[in-house]
């Protein structure tokens, strides 16, 4: 038994009627639990491991420190963890409570120890200077929108010759680092971008649906996602959603033809299901339409791409509209503008969030002329499961270091659909650990699936 042995149990079920569709359940994860941290069964490689330096920028934040949580939970090998940020005693205090859970938990599971490093990542040479003491860096200091460098990051990690991941949510961004995958393939690095729940996971989904479609073409690729308020993580991802909304959203026609669209536009009623429910939904400029589009849809004769988003309460909604079309370009554009109004409307959002609640939900519809795969995912809190995500997929980059040749990831700058299937299904059981809802459903009588 390799590494499968930590993740959950699929279970395969059979032909169902609902709504007088043909129905049929493809997988579904039924015991969603809280995590815990876990002793794992692992290869040979992994079980003499030394103890593996993973630095996780923006690890004082709040996604950064849900992935250490979660890498905790789940690594196979012993880990030394430095918590990088530009706040000591933020960086410090977090690293006291990283220590103080992990005594409060099993002591027959790999050894895991938080140091604090005080870093700027726009300080160049500090930043590879430390990267050089690491073996995988995770880089989670948002926000990715709009940063005058946005490749510095992944160029010092190359430069150290230290893999590098990403939990880049932004278009532009994610495009400047894919164009150092000549570069870093002529090296033999290797590099994860744009990891995480959206992206990150869901471009998983998107191609298991594709694949569980077997030889039927994909017409459409339709992407949906909810996160009540903030999903309870940092304050910069209000200023990502704010920066987001001065571009248009790319999306691909149903002749695979480009399109730029208005963002948080064309309303779409969705049906979640799980606690969720029906909620509207409104176009976002979002990376993974772009890298599935090129990655996997992009054949003859073309696959209709887009991504919807929706927050809650509506309100929200109704307010990300309101500022995406009367707020000058100029002025959603303006990083620091925004960093700056997000720190402003934190309070109020905060006080909002304690009604809403953190509740995440993803829906990706993969439609073909005849029948049509439909992932669903819930999770009560972005914030956890963004770190559950984040987490499997570091794993993979630390099983890569330390098992290397035929098992580990191709070098190159990849994006998650650019995985192998194996490594794929890896990170979708482990990223889907604590989920309400996880189940791919298959319809097989045409597009009335709603
Ligand atoms: N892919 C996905 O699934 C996904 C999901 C959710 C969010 N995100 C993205 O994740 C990002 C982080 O969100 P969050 O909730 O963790 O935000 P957060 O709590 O505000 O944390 C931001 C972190 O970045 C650090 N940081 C910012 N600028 C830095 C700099 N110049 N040098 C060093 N550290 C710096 C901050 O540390 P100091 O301020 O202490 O220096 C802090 O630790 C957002 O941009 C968001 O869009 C991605």
């Amino acid at each position: 038994m390799g590494l499968n042995a930590f993740v959950p149990t699929w279970k395969t079920h059979g032909l169902v009627k609902s709504n007088s569709l043909e129905r049929h359940h493809t997988g579904k994860l039924v015991s969603a639990q809280r995590p815990t941290r876990q002793r794992h069964v692992v290869s040979a490689p992994l079980m003499k491991a030394a103890e593996q330096r993973v630095l996780v920028l923006g690890g004082t934040g709040r996604v950064g420190t849900e992935t250490i949580k979660a890498l905790a939970r789940i690594t196979p090998v012993p880990l030394s963890i430095s918590v990088a940020g530009r706040d000591r005693s933020k960086g410090h205090r977090i690293c006291r409570m990283l220590t103080t859970s992990n005594q409060n938990e099993r002591t027959d599971l790999p050894p895991v120890d938080y140091h604090f490093k005080s870093v700027d990542i726009t300080d160049e040479s500090a930043l590879i200077k430390l990267i050089k003491a690491h073996d995988v860096v995770i880089h989670t200091a948002g926000p990715f929108q709009r940063s005058k460098n946005p490749t510095g990051v992944l160029e010092a990690a190359m430069q150290a010759n230290v893999p590098y991941m990403d939990i880049c949510d932004d278009l532009i961004h994610a495009k400047e680092c894919k164009k150092l995958h000549e570069v870093a393939l002529s090296k033999g690095y290797t590099a994860l971008i744009s990891t995480g729940i959206y992206p990150g996971l869901s471009n998983l989904m998107a191609v298991e649906a594709a694949s569980l479609m077997g030889t039927e073409p994909v017409k459409s690729l339709k992407i949906y996602y909810h996160t009540a308020g903030t999903g309870g993580i940092g304050a910069t991802v209000l200023a990502s959603t704010f920066l987001i909304l001065s571009e248009h959203a790319t999306c691909f026609d149903t002749h695979g033809r480009e399109q730029k669209l208005p963002p948080a536009g064309n309303p779409e009623v969705i049906d979640f299901g799980g606690k969720l429910g029906k909620v509207t939904t409104y176009l976002l400029n979002l990376p993974e339409v772009v890298s599935l589009h090129e990655n996997v849809f992009n054949g003859s004769p073309g696959t209709e791409i887009f991504a919807k988003f929706s927050t809650g309460p509506p309100i929200w909604n109704w307010l990300l509209q309101m500022m995406a079309r009367r707020t000058p370009k100029s002025w959603l554009a303006n990083r620091p503008a925004m960093l700056a109004f997000s720190k402003f409307s934190l309070p109020v959002v905060r006080a909002v969030d304690l009604l809403s609640g953190a509740l995440t939900a993803m829906k990706i519809v993969a439609e073909g002329p005849t029948s049509s795969i439909i992932y669903s995912f819930e999770h009560d809190s972005l914030a956890e499961c963004v770190g559950e995500a984040t987490a499997s997929f570091a794993v993979e980059l630390v099983k890569k270091r330390l098992e290397g040749g035929q098992k580990g990831l191709a070098p190159g700058i990849n994006y998650p659909e650019e995985l192998s299937p194996d490594i794929r299904k890896h990170i979708i059981k482990n990223a889907s650990r604590s989920a309400n809802l996880f189940e791919s459903t298959r319809y097989s009588s045409g597009r009335n699936w709603e």
